[in-house]
């Protein structure tokens, strides 16, 4: 079994389930429910949610700071789920003082991109892996549309629309890395609109407030363009696609069933989703976990590495560039050092 570390036990460390939850949304219960991972230590600051987290998911060894853990716990997998303002330095602790293999950190990679390169920079050094929590990415069904989609189903993938409200490194980073799961991850310039947050919080000196997607049209190398509806509630929800192709088209909705439908116009025929040997509903956090185990075990590349989040935040910084320029941003953005409070 590799053993797993959690920094942080808050919701998505593992408060959003319970430990009898079929689907767990959090990654005690992905890693509970997988036969090859265990959480093994945790640490938090908090000796209430220390003691929760023992009560529901343990025993566990039990960790008041980060850095103790890391420096006693032989662990494969470290999980970052602190917020997004504690990403970069409890990374770095975690990458100088522990031999772990894998770093599991919780979406955004960092407040700018500035501590995305230093994060990336060090685990490269190190030959440690970072793969960020964009996890509805994790969808069982969504993974296997975007298979069928890339084995031509739909044939060509030119528009890949998404939608969803929110901050684009707190939230929509989700919908982003969706939009290039279907689109790809070879982004080459953004143009976006951005408004205030809703959000009251106060904002720690140096940090921008993070503002919300209105909407964003990407362009990739491929000639594929992603479409970002961003604004209030949306008929269509929040992390869901509408992919475009030459020959056809798809719905996939992290939550709930995908559809699609081959040729155009009044040829146009629905698919039966039952002969795309879809597979059984899953935790994304435990198909995350599985991959990552596959990595250990082979080296496997899992889903949401480098050559996936580092795109994805490119987009995401490229978006608030491209509303205070006016301006389409080519990626990689050139500013890098905008620090953005993006503290979901
Ligand atoms: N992937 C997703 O869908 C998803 C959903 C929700 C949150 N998140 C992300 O997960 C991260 C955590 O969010 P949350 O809602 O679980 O936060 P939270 O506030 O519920 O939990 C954070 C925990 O970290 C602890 N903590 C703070 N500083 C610490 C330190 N220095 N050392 C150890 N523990 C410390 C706090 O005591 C708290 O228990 C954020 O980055 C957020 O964006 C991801």
């Amino acid at each position: 079994m590799y053993k797993i570390g959690i920094v942080g036990l808050g919701n998505i460390a593992h408060a959003y389930s319970k430990p009898e939850d079929p689907y767990p949304y959090c990654h005690a219960g992905g890693a509970k429910l997988s036969e090859r991972v265990e959480v093994t230590a945790v640490a938090d600051l908090d000796e209430g949610r220390r003691q929760e987290f023992n009560e529901l998911w343990g025993p566990v060894k039990l960790y008041d700071d980060g850095q103790k853990m890391f420096d006693e716990e032989e662990l494969d997998v470290i999980a970052v789920c602190v917020r997004g303002p504690l990403h970069e330095k409890i990374t770095l602790a975690a990458l100088e003082s522990s031999a772990a293999k894998v770093i599991f950190l919780e979406k955004p990679a960092g407040c700018s991109l500035t501590e995305v390169d230093n994060i990336h920079k060090a685990a490269t050094d190190k030959g440690t892996l970072i793969v960020v929590s964009h996890s509805r990415h994790w969808g069982p069904h969504v993974l296997r549309m975007a298979d069928v989609i890339q084995d031509g189903l739909i044939g060509d993938v030119h528009t890949v629309v998404g939608y969803c409200q929110g901050g684009p490194l707190s939230f929509s980073v989700h919908e982003i890395d969706m939009i290039c799961q279907f689109a790809g991850y070879d982004p080459i310039s953004v143009a976006a609109s951005t408004g205030p947050s809703t959000k009251e919080e106060d904002i720690p000196d140096g940090y921008e407030q993070e503002p919300t997607v209105l909407g964003a049209v990407i362009r990739y190398e491929s000639g594929a363009t992603g479409v970002h509806v961003g604004g209030g509630t949306s008929s269509a929800g929040a992390f869901c696609v509408d992919v475009f192709g030459s020959k056809g088209r798809a719905f996939v909705p992290f939550y709930g069933a995908p559809k699609a439908w081959t040729g155009k116009g009044k040829e146009e025929k629905e698919v039966d989703i039952a002969t795309l040997d879809m597979p059984e509903k899953a935790s994304p956090f435990l198909v995350a976990y599985e991959e990552i185990a596959d990595y250990l075990d082979s080296g496997k590349t899992p889903d949401c590495g480098p050559d996936m989040y580092r795109p994805v935040n490119e987009i995401a910084f490229g978006m608030i560039e491209s509303n205070i320029s006016g301006e389409t941003i080519s990626l990689p953005c050139k500013k890098r050092d905008r620090l953005i409070f993006a503290n979901g």
